[in-house]
């Protein structure tokens, strides 16, 4: 079977998905990222024996660093940030083939070193390589990046082969509709769309590709995931950290573009779309499409879909934080939102009349992102709701992260000779029944786009749908500036005018 063809939901990870021989050549090589997540992604799958014989790492970065140092920043980042311990065996591999270039990111000149010197690399592997580039910069330089790449003759290397080139692009993609249309522009005037890998780290996730799993391969699902059984839907994605040292990036950013645009609307591409025809991925990208299509254009009126809160000075974990204002970085006045949530209407004839609710947010409670299905509650005729029955609507939740899993709230009978009702809960956890040592989302991404698998990955229409619904939301917060903005202490739930958002329709938001 082709390697695009061999899907990863019906196959998991495993050694048999070989990649061809691979060069990855990283852009930010000396960045945050890089060090955090992409280093560390490498070497599990150097762990995992899931790298190609043939693997060869290049960073590539504006200062200039000896390829040793070099290895030595990577070895130094494994033992920080990896879910497994440095193993001098595995990292003796990886690290006898890590190399570096030193080059601006606008430099014509620097890309044609860097063409030479994969043309060495392929000297010394003795054919061609597949080139890997993984633009993991500011957005500012993507397009320079891209246009050079073209430039270089390293966007077409080997095109037309088996082991052509590809690109990676990590968020954000373009900051509204229009910057990226324009990113798009740039893209495929140096890539063919097969070429492209568009990052949004949380299809890597185990959890998130499970709910594929979940919704198509247990047949008592698919008849109730509608309008005629759903109440509503709940996208929680809550984070404890703060901006931290980021604020300069957060400023220009916020919680819209940061977290909704991308992470919240593709967990609910994911769990509102269509069965897809198969689950090659322009099919599964074909259905999310659709369904971010069918979305209703928000009120964005003052207590209409949207609301928005930055946090103040709170308690979080028994400590005391700051508040959004006084974050290093951030203006006085700021008009940038950490909290977001949306009240969301599909237009089709799986979901109309069904609220389907975002947020998210930093300093918030605890760390945790789940999707709640709230099923309608049962006519009262036998079991109305009273001392005796307390009762709850039944409730599928996915917990994305942390404490991976899947729970079902029901109602029960409490053991006792008089009939009493109470809520229960029953429980998956991926750690009790599998182990913990889950992949990071990483991983699996970096491994998808050396075999050519584009399922876990955003396609540009799908990229620009979302924008076209996020953008006149920021557009109109951008012109209100701290008009209506909300506030929220760090370590609850979340500001009161989010209450609102679901209190018209008699909702309230899960505390999960
Ligand atoms: C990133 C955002 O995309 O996702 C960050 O830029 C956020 O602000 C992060 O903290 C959250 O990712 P995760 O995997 O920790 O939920």
């Amino acid at each position: 079977m082709a390697d695009s063809q061999r899907h990863p939901f019906l196959h998991g990870l495993s050694k048999h998905r070989g990649a061809p021989p691979t060069v990855v050549v990283i852009f930010g090589a000396s960045g945050d990222l890089t060090a955090r997540k992409l280093i560390p992604a490498v070497y599990n799958l150097g762990v995992d024996n899931l790298l190609p014989t043939d693997f060869h790492l290049v960073g590539y970065g504006r200062k200039p660093i000896p390829d040793d140092e070099f290895r030595v920043l990577a070895a130094g980042a494994i033992k920080e940030f990896s879910r497994r311990e440095l193993d001098d065996d595995v990292w003796g591999h990886i690290s006898g083939n890590t190399t570096y270039v030193a080059g601006g990111y606008d430099d014509e000149s620097a890309f044609a070193r860097l063409a030479e010197h994969i043309t060495a690399i392929e000297k010394q592997v003795g054919r061609d390589v597949q080139v890997l580039f993984y633009i993991s910069t500011p957005p500012s330089v993507f397009a320079p990046i891209l246009r050079n790449l073209g430039a270089a003759g390293l966007a077409a290397k080997h095109l037309g082969k088996a082991y052509h080139a590809k690109v990676i692009i990590e968020k954000p993609f373009g900051h509204d509709l229009e910057s990226a249309r324009d990113l798009n522009g740039t893209i495929s005037s140096v890539f063919q769309e097969h070429q492209v890998y568009r990052i949004d780290h949380y299809l890597g996730k185990e959890t998130v590709q499970d709910l594929l799993v979940q919704r198509f391969s247990n047949a008592i699902f698919e008849p109730l995931w509608n309008r005629n059984f759903i109440d509503s839907v709940q996208i929680t994605v809550a984070e404890e950290v703060g901006v931290g040292t980021r604020g300069g990036y957060y400023e220009q950013s916020g919680c819209l573009r940061d977290m909704i645009q991308n992470h919240t609307m593709q967990l609910l591409a994911l769990t509102a779309m269509e069965p897809p025809v198969s689950l090659d991925a322009e099919s599964i990208r074909d259905e999310k499409v659709k369904l971010l299509k069918a979305i209703q254009p928000l009120n964005l009126e003052y207590g209409g879909d949207v609301a928005r809160a930055q946090y103040s000075a709170g308690m979080l974990g028994g400590e005391a934080v700051k508040g959004y204002l006084e974050e290093e970085g951030i203006e006085p006045e700021s008009g940038t939102e950490t909290y977001a949530a949306l009240r969301l209407s599909i237009n089709n004839w799986r979901w109309q009349g069904v609220p389907f609710y975002l947020r998210s947010g930093k300093r918030m409670s605890h760390r945790v992102s789940e999707i709640a299905i709230n099923f309608k509650h049962p006519p009262g005729t036998l079991f109305a709701e009273s001392e005796r029955f307390n009762l709850a609507g039944n409730t599928l939740a996915f917990q994305i992260q942390p404490d991976e899993g899947l729970s079902l709230i029901l109602n029960a009978k409490v053991p006792g000779l008089e009939t009493r009702t109470q809520p229960v809960k029953m429980n998956f956890r991926y750690a009790t029944t599998f182990g913990s040592n889950t992949p990071e989302a990483y991983e699996r991404l970096v491994l998808d786009a050396m075999i050519g698998d584009g399922t876990l990955f955003i396609r540009g229409d799908e990229a620009e749908t979302s924008w076209k619904l996020c953008t006149p939301l920021l557009e109109s917060w951008a012109a209100a500036g701290r008009e209506e903005m909300g506030s929220y202490d760090a370590g609850s739930w979340g500001p009161k005018n989010s209450d609102a958002l679901l209190a018209k329709n008699n909702h309230l938001w899960r505390q999960p």
